[in-house]
């Protein structure tokens, strides 16, 4: 009998859009959709699968379009639904599929919805937010604490004299998802872009959907945390659930993928709910692991174990909400090469964030143009297209500084030198997609002298083996584990380009990765 064949989401390698970031071609220092368009032959020539587009919805921008005030649109910074409808078309022609970022936890203060839930305790909205009354010594309904401030999770709405709930920004009141009208309001947003054909959704925070009915305080031992990465309810487990009865609904292997911000692998295998939940899961403890052999070692042992009997495991190293990951490494460039071989050989899909093919570090952010409430300006730097003073965006002063060394880690720069880290990035995606053994064969960790990691991938005659050098001291691996030594591996890959397509030498570089196949 013949495997039924993978959904494309478990062989296929993600690449997210952070749209303000990326390319502007309306001069106002914003990047568009247009942009997105405009680069997709790009993304073609790297070789990835699918974009994950940050959300590009009409937004006040509290919160950089997180803060959603209108489900179904696009906001004018950005472009139009039209032009949405373009970039979906031709991204569809280049076999390059589209997932959104749908932001199921709040809406923006500004979104009809709570405009309308404010307007009055009988207003017929008033339970689509989670209003509570005060505590009896007039302060929130509870201890919980929200994202970034250090301060309560309520604000005290005085015409009703009663609280509001936000896990984030006082402008991202949370929706109350006990509300079937609420469940049927999101459901019909999805509907709305599934059924102009987005192959799938990212799902912000998701695991906060569900909430305990009677929002008990947090332990006081964890009042450090803000309550969006303790919360854990149950109930969530239904309401996901029903997402993805609607997405399975859809015929084409629509798929979601959650951010579960629990940082805890054990937890987050529980959101694959045996099949019903969702279809991938963020796991984020390997994106905060140190660059150290044993500590990933760790990690990938916890994701075989914890992750792998529940649903198909995830990789991501950067986002738009973390430290890009060469900065959080040290910064150089080696050991950014060599993390990509490990992000891009791992079995799980992996994510990649826009510029870290391009090896890009956050940029430093004077004070005065900071303007993320979370902090999180340096890793949203722009997209450097070109060596130009514009760095091919159409207008000189875009909304956030440019990355170090802009001049030199831009894509024009990149694709003309065959030794650049972008070239890397296209070489190990080629390498994955003309192998079955690293799209979706098994993975063992193999013995590894100290600060190497190694381990091997298969899948019915055709096998790989990755080496990781995590130190910057030589590593010798001569008399491998592999039953006829080493000798008969060849480098296809290295993250130095040194040796490709010879004989495995038997010894690791400093920062030294390497893909092998049998010779
Ligand atoms: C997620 C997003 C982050 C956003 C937050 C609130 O963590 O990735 O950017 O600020 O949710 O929506």
């Amino acid at each position: 009998m013949t495997e039924p064949a993978a959904p494309w989401w478990k062989s296929a390698v993600l690449y997210q859009i952070y749209p303000r970031s990326f390319a502007d071609t309306g001069g106002d220092g914003v990047g568009d959709l247009e942009g997105v368009r405009r680069h997709l032959d790009h993304l073609e020539w790297l070789g990835i699968d699918a974009i994950w587009l940050s959300p590009f919805y009409p937004s006040p921008m509290a919160d950089f379009g997180y803060d959603v005030s209108d489900y179904c649109g696009v906001d004018p910074l950005f472009g139009t639904l039209e032009e949405f409808d373009r970039l979906l078309a031709e991204a569809h022609a280049r076999n390059i599929r589209v997932i959104l970022d749908w932001v199921p936890n709040h809406t923006s203060d500004q979104h009809p919805w709570f405009v309308e839930s404010r307007s009055g305790r009988d207003s017929p909205k008033r339970n689509w937010y989670v209003w509570r009354d005060p505590a009896p010594d007039g302060g929130p309904p509870n201890n919980w604490i929200r994202a970034w401030g250090g301060t309560p999770a309520w604000t005290f709405d005085p015409p009703s004299d009663q609280w509001y709930l936000h896990l984030f920004l006082p402008e991202q009141p949370d929706l109350n998802w006990r509300e079937p009208a609420v469940v049927e309001a999101m459901h019909d947003v999805l509907r709305f872009w599934l059924d102009r054909g987005v192959d799938g959704f990212r799902m912000d925070v998701i695991h906060l959907i569900g909430k305990a009915a009677d929002l008990p305080d947090d332990p006081p031992e964890l009042l450090s945390n803000p309550h969006s990465s303790l919360n854990d309810d149950p109930s969530t487990h239904a309401l996901i659930r029903g997402l993805r009865d609607l997405l399975d609904s859809y015929d084409g292997d629509r798929m979601m993928v959650g951010e579960v911000f629990l940082l805890d692998a054990a937890l987050v295998a529980r959101y694959y709910d045996a099949g019903q939940g969702l279809h991938l899961a963020f796991n984020f403890p390997p994106l905060f692991t140190r660059w150290r052999a044993d500590k990933w070692h760790k990690r990938i042992e916890e994701v075989r174990d914890t992750i792998e009997p529940n649903g198909w495991p995830t990789w991501v190293l950067s986002n738009h909400d973390v430290q890009r990951h060469r900065t959080r490494y040290g910064g150089s460039e080696s050991r950014a090469r060599a993390a990509a071989v490990l992000l891009l050989t791992l079995r799980g899909t992996p994510f990649l964030y826009a510029g870290e093919e391009l090896g890009l570090e956050d940029a430093v952010i004077p004070q005065d143009r900071q303007v993320d409430p979370g902090g999180r300006d340096g890793c949203r730097a722009p997209i450097p297209w070109t060596s130009g003073r514009d760095h091919g965006w159409a207008s000189t002063e875009p909304w956030l500084p440019w990355p170090p060394e802009a001049d030199l880690r831009n894509v024009e720069a990149q694709r003309s030198d065959e030794r650049s880290i972008l070239h890397l990035y296209r070489r190990l995606l080629g390498a994955r997609r003309r192998s079955g053994a690293l799209q979706l064969g098994q993975q063992i960790l193999l013995d590894a002298p100290g600060g190497a990691l190694c381990w091997s991938r298969t899948l019915d005659d055709d096998q790989r083996l990755v080496l990781v050098n995590f130190t910057d001291a030589t590593v010798e691996l001569p008399a491998a584990p592999p039953p006829d030594g080493w000798q008969r591996w060849i480098v296809q890959v290295a993250s130095d380009g040194q040796g490709e397509g010879q004989p495995y030498s038997g010894t690791l570089g400093p920062d030294q990765a390497l893909l092998l196949r049998p010779g």
